[in-house]
């Protein structure tokens, strides 16, 4: 067993279970649904895993995520992704789906939910390890095709917690969506939404705002803007930070200059997550481990980082102490071991 905050007990908030999607599995469902690929082995595939910018990344895993057809594939995808979070000390997990990625290409919205929820169910079943489901809208796509997809997600609307918003940031502020996300919290849904990782401040201002959003997934350009940074403290805005994937699409150049330990100093309400781990290489607890190696992270700081993670999840009251007290037996000092 790995030591230290690599298997401390946490919650995992931005996780997109398309990006789960390993090499591998890409090859095996390619040929369970006898399709080609434009890549000649698994270590060629993954070999292209060089991004140069949001974009550059969104291109390959709207392309992988293509051999998902049916709800076997889905199902397969994120119970391979809970075997992964089980060993990185994840207990809960905020997953997120990308509905339109897939209904645009033929197949099915009940298919997809389908095939995640009986995933979920097992986990819970199997580890012990509880999920919420938040359907993201692609922020590229029209205003009109997430309320479409909305009307189709709301037979689902008790298997989902949320909505949220992601792909390509810039040129689509928050702003676009607000109608959509007001019909959102009508439902009685939570509302997150993508926000400041390429975006200007102005976006995380928005997602506030008109969103009314009860997280800020990414945000670490909230920092350029000090009254972001106190509004965002103030009212205790969790940010869900994903470090590895941050380096990988060159928001940070290098994990040593990541300002999460910045946004720990000014009070922020930031959490540790793993965004695409199968892009950006690394599972949740692989981030952990990276933030507390490259940026010298005091275990303390590492067990604020968990402990925020069951702050800002949307368990209810119980199960957020549960999992707080499961925490604080887990021997704090574990995390210096990393
Ligand atoms: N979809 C999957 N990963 C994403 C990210 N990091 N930003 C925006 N949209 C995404
Ligand atoms: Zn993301």
């Amino acid at each position: 067993m790995p030591p230290g905050a690599f298997a401390l007990p946490k919650a995992e908030l931005h996780l997109h279970i398309e990006g789960t999607l390993e090499p591998e599995l890409i090859f095996a469902l390619a040929e369970r649904n006898r399709l080609t690929l434009p890549y000649p082995s698994v270590d060629a595939l993954r070999r292209a895993y060089e991004f140069t910018d949001l974009q550059s990344f969104l291109d390959l895993y709207y392309a992988a995520m293509n051999v998902l057809r049916t709800e076997r594939d889905f199902a397969e995808l994120a119970e391979a992704y809970f075997v992964r979070a089980r060993e990185q000390g994840v207990v809960h997990a905020e997953i997120f789906f990308d509905p339109q990625a897939h209904t645009a290409r033929g197949v099915a919205f009940e298919t997809v939910i389908d095939g995640l929820w009986s995933a979920v169910r097992e986990s819970e079943r199997r580890f012990g390890i509880s999920s919420k489901l938040i359907m993201c809208f692609l922020r590229d796509r029209s205003a009109e095709s997430a309320m479409a997809t909305l009307d189709q997600a709301l037979p689902y609307g008790e298997r989902i917690v949320g909505v949220g918003l992601d792909s390509a940031e810039l040129g689509h502020p928050p702003s676009k969506f607000a109608r959509v996300f007001e019909r959102a919290l009508a439902e009685g849904w939570k509302t997150v939404a993508h926000a400041g990782e390429e975006g200007p401040p102005a976006y995380v201002w928005e997602a506030l705002d008109l969103l009314k959003v009860s997280r800020v997934d990414h945000g670490v350009r909230s920092l350029e803007d000090p009254a972001l940074v106190a509004r965002l403290r103030d009212e205790r805005i969790p940010l869900t930070v994903c470090p590895l994937s941050n380096v990988k699409l060159r928001v940070f150049e290098d994990l040593r200059r990541h300002t999460l330990g910045t946004m720990l100093d000014e009070g922020l309400v930031a959490t540790v997550n793993s965004d695409d781990p199968a892009y950006f290489g690394g599972y949740v607890g692989d981030n952990f481990t990276a933030v507390a190696e490259a940026l010298d992270l005091a275990p303390s700081a590492l067990v604020t980082l968990a402990r925020n993670s069951f702050e800002a999840s949307f368990v209810d009251t119980a199960t957020r102490e549960r999992y707080l007290a499961l925490l604080d037996a887990a021997q704090p000092e574990r995390a210096a071991q990393v």
